[in-house]
């Protein structure tokens, strides 16, 4: 088949690679020159495993090719794929202003019977929206729209899309159903499951699986501040409960709190498309709440250890929202820097992909590439994002450097039977702490 997307960010690529994989021909396109410069030189605009080895694989064997032209997305394809941005306005609400764009320009060229598929996170009602837009525009062609949210997760992208847990099409015709069948058989041919629903039941599915998981996240975070008032080990907490098959141990990990683009906006997104349509879903605020104080909590633990943070120094181990990713958006651990920032101390960040970005979006952290740089002269360490080689770090040398021994352990990487007996202050998330 040959299949149009629009937009080039983690979903898009991933999309692009993914389909060429599976065989079909894939026009990949993004308004940034200089992406597709990029794409065309074989290099991904941001780091994602295996995804520039797929999309290498996928130009070189002629299935996939990247421009900046809308046209060369939608002449003669059977599916076009939007995948921009659906950034949060001052609200809330998500702004969908790049998807109606998008959504007209491809209306402006296509050429013959065709799916528009929102694979963008959407509000539920989008596709009214989209139906009309098309509708209006090109009377004389069938421009269907149909719902294809992606649920693969940032660092885990290649694997969550080549192999995927379940696929979800919302469609209202037989056509559309049938051409979403096509794209995505190499995959069900192999036995992975496609949900087919109504359009606005696919819409409302996506934001309700990522505000399920946020808010999983939050009440393993409050249970850590109910076990650091009471002396319990939310981990143990967290243990049990997961035995219990229908709660699952998944996403209950108590820490600094969820980030990157999808969890926060789209929680906030859905809280108000509830209430536009006349709902007010507290808990969705709650969630984002209980959140928002993961972040102070673990602020408050590293001021009661160092009593004034006037000129401390203190090392953020992790900057990327979470491990395998080199993104930086909405992270809790930029956002503590904020707050440490805003109490006077200095803060030194370390991350094994994100440092880059990370000095872009906060210029004002002093950013190195080594772990132990970073703690050097630090009166404490803060672990702000679990990447395996922190676990992995050689604690007596972190001792000798450190100014202080303290670390405050924002996601619970070390476990307190493993810190006694170290010399070091040892301050976990929801767990008793370890003072020598
Ligand atoms: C999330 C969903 O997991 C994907 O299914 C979805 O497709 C995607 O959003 C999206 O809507 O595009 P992602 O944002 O890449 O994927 O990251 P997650 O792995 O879900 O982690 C989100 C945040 O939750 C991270 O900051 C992570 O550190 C945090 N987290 C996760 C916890 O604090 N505790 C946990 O137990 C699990």
């Amino acid at each position: 088949m040959k299949i149009g997307v629009v937009g080039t960010g983690h979903v898009g690529l991933v999309s692009c690679a993914t389909f060429a994989a599976l065989g079909h021909d894939v026009v990949g396109i993004d308004n940034d020159q200089e992406k597709i410069d990029k794409l065309r030189n074989g290099q991904s605009p941001f780091f994602e495993p295996g995804l520039d080895e797929l999309v290498a694989k996928g130009t070189a064997s002629g299935h996939l090719i990247f421009s900046t032209e809308m046209a060369d997305a939608v002449k003669d394809s059977e599916v076009v794929f939007i995948c921009v941005g659906t950034p949060p306005k001052a609200s809330g609400e998500a702004n969908l202003a790049a998807v109606e764009a998008a959504a007209r320009d491809v209306a402006k060229h296509a050429n013959q019977r065709l799916v528009v598929v929102e694979k963008s996170t959407v509000p539920a009602g989008t596709s009214n929206r989209l139906q009309t837009t098309l509708k209006r525009q090109r009377p004389d062609l069938q421009l269907e729209v149909a719902s294809n949210p992606e649920f693969l997760r940032e660092g885990k992208g290649v694997e969550d899309s080549m192999s995927p847990e379940r696929i979800l099409v919302g469609a209202d015709s037989d056509f559309a159903f049938d051409v979403l069948r096509r794209v995505y058989e190499p995959l069900t041919a192999k036995g992975h499951l496609l949900l087919e629903t109504d359009i606005t039941t696919a819409e409302i599915s996506k934001h309700a699986c990522n505000a399920f998981l946020s808010m999983k996240i939050s009440f393993a975070n409050a249970l850590a501040r109910l076990c650091e008032a009471s002396g319990g080990d939310v981990v143990k907490v967290t243990e049990v409960m997961g035995t219990d098959k229908r709660i699952g141990p998944q996403f209950l990990n108590a820490g600094i709190g969820y980030g990157g683009y999808c969890f926060p906006k789209d929680l906030q997104a859905f809280e108000r498309l509830a209430q536009s349509l006349g709902y007010e879903f507290p808990l969705l605020r709650e969630v984002a709440n209980i959140n928002d104080e993961a972040v102070a909590a673990a602020a408050k633990k590293v001021e009661d250890v160092l009593w004034n943070l006037d000129g401390k120094r203190v090392a953020l181990f992790g900057l990327a929202f979470k491990p395998a990713t080199d993104d930086v958006r909405l992270s809790p651990a930029l956002a503590l820097a904020r707050l440490l920032l805003d109490k006077g101390a200095v803060i030194v960040g370390y991350d094994p992909q994100a440092g880059p970005n990370a000095k872009a979006e906060m210029p004002e952290l002093e950013v190195v590439e080594d772990p132990f740089d970073a703690a050097t002269g630090a009166h404490c360490v803060v672990i702000t994002t679990e990447w395996p080689e922190i676990a992995d770090l050689d604690l007596p040398r972190l001792k000798q450097v450190m100014a202080e021994p303290v670390i405050v352990d924002g996601r619970n990487v070390f476990d307190p039977s493993q810190m006694a007996g170290t010399g070091f202050t040892y301050i976990p998330t929801g767990r008793p702490p370890v003072v020598p």
